[in-house]
């Protein structure tokens, strides 16, 4: 592997727009925090840097919602999500704003400067527009059926399912989110990135040059991209949140938001050295000794190819940190592109997607609510089930288990007894360590290696692998203690029950070394104990750290046991929230027009029984439904082929619409409608009688 000189790690801008979850904490935080920690602890010249994406439509949306200003949501978030992050123990060197004056001024700099060069195209194009709204529908603004993979509710700029980047004009049956309106055209001038002209480049360098080191799951998603053909891709919008574009030609319009938040990360970068400089340590972590600092070293962090530039995100943000954003760093020219970019796919929760706007999640505020002396607990779990190569999932037995059976029982233990058996028969003292027996040696030989093998799977982002590693420290530890069992031998041979616990010891100053990026509140508290400043990772693998004599300090325990009824409540909780959200989201859809009892008398609403079903060819959505009506036999074509196999509705009573105009889909005439019941995950669900009936009975 290439040796660089400093290391650039970010992490992505989460949108101030709402709370965040624990998945996004795996997807992208936690291990860009644990790589971050491992490369300090290397004592390496390391910078690491995110904040609060504050533009795009994200956040008016939001503010719409929750009734106030755009202001008051990026003000109430970013307050939020950084505490959060502050107390899981995510060490940024900044956590900074995209609103604040210095990014404003980045942006536009760095636009206008591919703008003089002529890297971006002018282009007058007929872009949705909403009459009532009297606004333009950039990405968030409007919705519609993706056009790849038929999710009806993909955004103007990207589909969430298929995760496709998408353009507004491309969406079928496009909707407004402001008003609900069908939009309409009209026309407004754009300035375009055109990505096909780099195609070559992307070939050279990611498909070429990064076929080895990037994660299968990144590079496939690339190599599709750039197989298919890329297309130019508009870099302002008409809206009047975000930064000016930066010419006189373009009132009213600003900065797509995806331009602008990943020179967040630069401006962060910018905004850290002119702070530390000015000597406002505040910023800066403490584990982080500067020598002298100027305002400009930023660009060292930036500009200059000895330094190796990481990106950490989650799968949906692959292509604008993959393509658009190095295609910009590669176009403007004085700038390094990612070495890296070890995105994370998703992790799901209890069986499903987790989603903040569904209710199913784990937000980081709630955990911690609940759970504000373990953050290294969920560390711990996320890390152990990190979405690496697949998605994941969290359950809450799941985490009940890795502390139990891992956290407690196996890495707290060790240390445990290895402090109170000290504390015990040495007067808390590190023991005299005299002749080594083979089970010494064979442990100091493990011992030996196991940390430049965590350190191997960190170099890789195997962050699960190097998770388990950890844990074979421990084990190693627990086992020796086992296997030696010294306190049978306390009263006999006090001379060996000192070597092994000297060396019991050196296990325990490992992990302290060892643990630290992975669980930073535990591994200082080892360091507490052990009463010691912890070394650096350049000193794990050592069977000498701690000298004989050394006091210790006072010990406690590392983890405690979760119970099984922590486990139910959280359950609930959850399931409660998800029927919270379920009756919010209903009780705010608008309800229709007034009719008359004429109007409803119309309608004939009969009972039928299913008597055969089948699938439709080529559809994936409709079910052939044969149906006796009391009336007649007919044939019903419903989508329902998602939600029920043509075995499950056989013999099943349903409720139809049966003087409902005849339609004819895919060659087959339909007669009739079933009724149906759709929950807020859109799983849909037939309604019946409470009780069976004749076929043909009347519904009023
Ligand atoms: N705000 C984006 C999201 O949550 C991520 C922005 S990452 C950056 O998906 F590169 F733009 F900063
Ligand atoms: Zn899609």
């Amino acid at each position: 592997m290439k040796e660089f000189k400093r290391y650039t790690v970010t992490a992505a801008l989460p949108y101030a727009n709402g709370p965040k979850h624990i998945g996004h904490l795996a997807g992208a935080y936690i291990p860009a925090d644990v790589y971050v920690r491992y490369l300090r602890s290397m004592g390496k010249d390391v910078l690491f840097v995110s904040g609060s994406d504050e533009h795009g439509t994200a956040i008016p949306n939001q503010a719409l919602k929750e009734k106030t200003t755009s202001r008051a949501i990026i003000d109430k978030y970013h307050v939020q999500i950084r505490d959060c992050f502050r107390k899981l123990g995510i060490a940024f060197d900044i956590y900074h704003r995209t609103s604040e004056p210095i990014h404003h001024e980045t942006s536009q700099e760095i636009f206008l400067n591919m703008f003089n060069k002529g890297l971006l195209d002018e282009e007058i194009s007929e872009q949705y527009y909403d009459d009532e709204a009297k606004a333009f529908l950039a990405d968030r603004y409007i919705v519609g059926t993706c056009p790849r993979c038929g999710h009806t509710n993909a955004y103007g700029d990207q589909c969430e399912k298929c995760g496709s980047t998408l353009s507004p004009r491309e969406l079928i049956n496009p909707r407004s989110t402001l008003t609900g309106n069908v939009p309409a055209l009209r026309e407004t001038k754009h300035w375009y990135l055109p990505l096909e002209k780099y195609e070559h480049w992307l070939q050279e360098w990611i498909l070429k040059g990064h076929a080895k080191d990037w994660k299968v799951n990144v590079y496939g998603q690339c190599k599709s991209w750039i197989d298919a053909g890329l297309q130019s891709r508009a870099m302002t919008r008409d809206l009047d949140w975000g930064i000016k574009v930066p010419l006189p030609e373009a009132e009213g319009k600003v900065l797509y938001v995806w331009f602008d938040a990943p020179i967040g990360y630069i401006s962060a970068t910018r905004a850290f050295f002119r702070e530390v400089s000015l000597g406002k340590l505040e910023f800066a972590q403490p584990q982080r000794s500067f020598g002298l600092v100027q305002p400009e070293d930023w660009k060292k962090y930036w500009q200059d190819k000895e330094t190796k530039l990481v990106h950490f995100i989650g799968k949906d943000n692959i292509v604008f940190h993959c393509i658009i954003f190095p295609i910009m760093l590669h176009a403007h020219g004085d700038y390094i592109v990612p070495d890296n970019v070890p995105a994370n796919e998703f992790m799901n929760l209890e069986g499903d997607k987790m989603s903040t706007s569904r209710g199913w999640s784990i937000e980081m505020h709630e955990y911690l609510e609940d759970f504000p002396d373990k953050p290294d607990v969920l560390r711990y779990c996320l890390l152990a089930n990190l979405p690496e190569t697949k998605d994941s999932e969290f359950t809450w037995k799941d985490f009940q288990s890795r502390n139990n059976n891992e956290l407690v029982a196996i890495l707290g233990n060790f240390v445990n007894r290895a402090l109170v058996l000290t504390q015990k028969y040495f007067d808390n003292k590190v023991p005299h360590r005299s002749t080594l027996d083979t089970i010494d040696i064979k442990a100091i030989e493990v011992l030996r290696v196991l940390p430049s093998r965590i350190a191997q799977s960190l170099e890789y982002f195997h962050f699960r692998e190097a998770t388990a590693g950890l844990l074979d420290l421990a084990r190693l530890g627990n086992k020796y203690l086992a296997d030696t069992e010294p306190w049978k031998l306390i009263k006999s041979d006090p001379v060996r029950v000192g070597t092994i616990l000297n060396l019991a010891l050196q296990i325990v100053a490992n992990l302290g070394i060892v643990a630290e990026p992975f669980l930073p509140f535990s591994a200082k508290k080892i360091n507490e104990m052990l009463n010691r400043k912890p070394e650096t990772w350049i000193d794990a693998g050592s069977d000498v750290l701690m000298a004989e004599g050394h006091a210790l300090g006072v010990s406690s325990l590392l983890f405690e046991k979760i119970e099984d009824g922590v486990i139910v409540q959280q359950l609930e909780k959850l399931h409660n929230k998800k029927l919270g959200i379920e009756t919010e989201v209903y009780s705010s859809m608008p309800l229709k027009d007034e009719i008359t009892f004429d109007d409803f008398a119309k309608l004939d609403i009969r009972v039928g029984n299913v008597l055969k079903a089948e699938k439709m060819e080529k559809s994936s959505k409709l079910l052939k439904l044969i149906v006796d009506t009391g009336v007649d036999h007919r044939t019903i074509l419903s989508g329902i082929a998602q939600h029920y196999t043509p075995e499950e509705m056989v013999g099943k009573q349903v409720t139809l619409i049966a003087n409902l105009k005849p339609r004819k889909m895919m060659g087959i005439e339909s007669q009739g409608m079933i009724l149906m019941a759709e929950d807020a995950k859109g799983k849909l669900k037939f309604l019946q009688p409470s009780d069976i009936v004749s076929p043909g009975a009347v519904v009023s």
